[in-house]
């Protein structure tokens, strides 16, 4: 072996970062405050929403929007099988049913002409996931979701900053979710942000993100506060605190130029390998402006004599970072049992899950990097050619 391993994702933090954390450290306030508000107000205006509520995850995010929208128990709320834990469990928390949608082969996005079919007199809310940072179909979902007087919660975890036919993701549906965490486009170590244009969402979310209080803590504790404050409904403990809203706001600057970097390593991927027919890549479609998040390829199995996880496993003793995304929720034991669900139920998302695996994108690779990825792996494929 001998290689210097390529994590799949190192963050992006620079001296920005730190001399903004450590304003929060030396203000003596730490909870949400004057950061966390500075962070939605520029949040707002890069996405181009009229609220942005800043929040500790998407997790919470979708929780706190699914609870705003309306959702209870006995509803039922549309997500895609090729989507992380999290955009399912948080329809559970309201004793709803996720029901699943299959995706589509090229994007891996949830497959809108299979909407329709999903819906019930139950359904009430679909959740798209932007998956890898490619915006669904938006306009086919919006208008189906208007006909059916359903709600549109955008799971952006992936897509900041996205495009869909000029609009920014964050300003198309009735809410939009993003994620902060870790590994995300920008970070906040754990983040996340609701942004909508509803006024009454913005002030349910607020409220509800700090145990339904109708003041929070900072218009308590602050010279012009009051110590007043009720209880308006039983709510959740998911504020974030200005120590990571002031990584958010240096990483938000940042945010075009971590874009800009992705879009061309993920050209560099494309055109390394363009002459492989055992690699089907990603692409944007022309009305889009994917965030590339991920770079997902798919393998075409026939023609290798390795599956995806030997694949995985020979880049890693090669030195590269790989994950897949997602294992989709419908082979998972919790839905398989509880719902019944089948593989054959979701025949694109169950071939696909065999065959994609996500090569390292991110602004702190160097060209370098992209560029030994991409001889590593065109070698792989020479090997392992049938
Ligand atoms: C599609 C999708 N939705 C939601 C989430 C949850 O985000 P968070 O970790 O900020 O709660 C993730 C996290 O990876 C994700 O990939």
């Amino acid at each position: 072996m001998g290689l210097k391993m390529l994590p799949f994702h190192v963050p992006d933090i620079g001296d920005e970062e730190m001399a903004e954390v450590l304003d929060v450290l030396r203000s003596g306030w730490l909870t949400t405050g004057p950061k966390a508000r500075d962070f939605e107000r520029e949040f707002a205006a890069v996405v181009g929403a009229k609220h942005a509520v800043a929040v500790n995850s998407c997790t919470a995010a979708l929780h706190l929007t699914l609870e705003a929208a309306g959702i209870r128990e006995g509803d039922e709320v549309l997500i895609p099988t090729m989507t992380f834990a999290a955009t399912a469990e948080v329809v559970t928390y309201l004793k709803a049913k996720p029901v699943l949608v299959d995706c589509i082969d090229d994007t891996l996005n949830l497959d809108a002409n299979r909407l329709e079919q999903a819906i019930t007199e139950r359904t009430k809310a679909i959740i798209p996931v932007h998956f890898a940072g490619h915006p669904c179909d938006m306009d086919q979902i919006i208008s189906l979701a208007r006909a059916r007087d359903l709600r549109v919660i955008e799971d952006a975890a992936h897509a900041l900053p996205a495009r869909y036919k000029g609009k920014t993701v964050g300003s198309i549906g009735d809410s939009t979710c993003f994620s902060f965490y870790a590994t995300k486009n920008i970070t906040t170590g754990e983040g996340g942000m609701i942004t909508t244009d509803n006024p009454d969402y913005a002030a349910r979310v607020r409220m509800m993100s700090l145990h339904g209080l109708s003041r929070d803590a900072w218009n308590r504790y602050s010279a012009e506060g009051s110590w007043y404050y009720e209880i308006l409904s039983p709510g959740f403990k998911y504020n974030l605190t200005d120590i990571a809203a002031a990584l958010g706001l240096a990483q938000l600057k940042k945010c075009d130029r971590f874009w800009k970097t992705r879009e061309r390593y993920a050209a560099l991927y494309n055109e390394g390998f363009r002459d492989l027919p055992e690699i089907v890549c990603p692409s944007a479609a022309s009305h889009v402006q994917h965030a590339w998040h991920l770079y997902v390829i798919q393998l075409e199995l026939d023609r290798l004599r390795i599956t995806r996880n030997e694949f995985i496993h020979r880049l890693q003793q090669a030195g590269v970072g790989c994950s897949v995304h997602f294992i989709p929720l419908h082979l998972h034991p919790y839905y398989r049992k509880t719902f019944g669900y089948q593989p054959e139920d979701f025949p694109v998302a169950s071939s696909m899950f065999q065959r994609i695996l996500s090569l390292p994108l991110y602004s702190k690779m160097t060209q370098e990097d992209v560029a030994r990825v991409i001889e590593i792996v065109r070698n792989l494929v020479k090997e392992s050619r049938r």
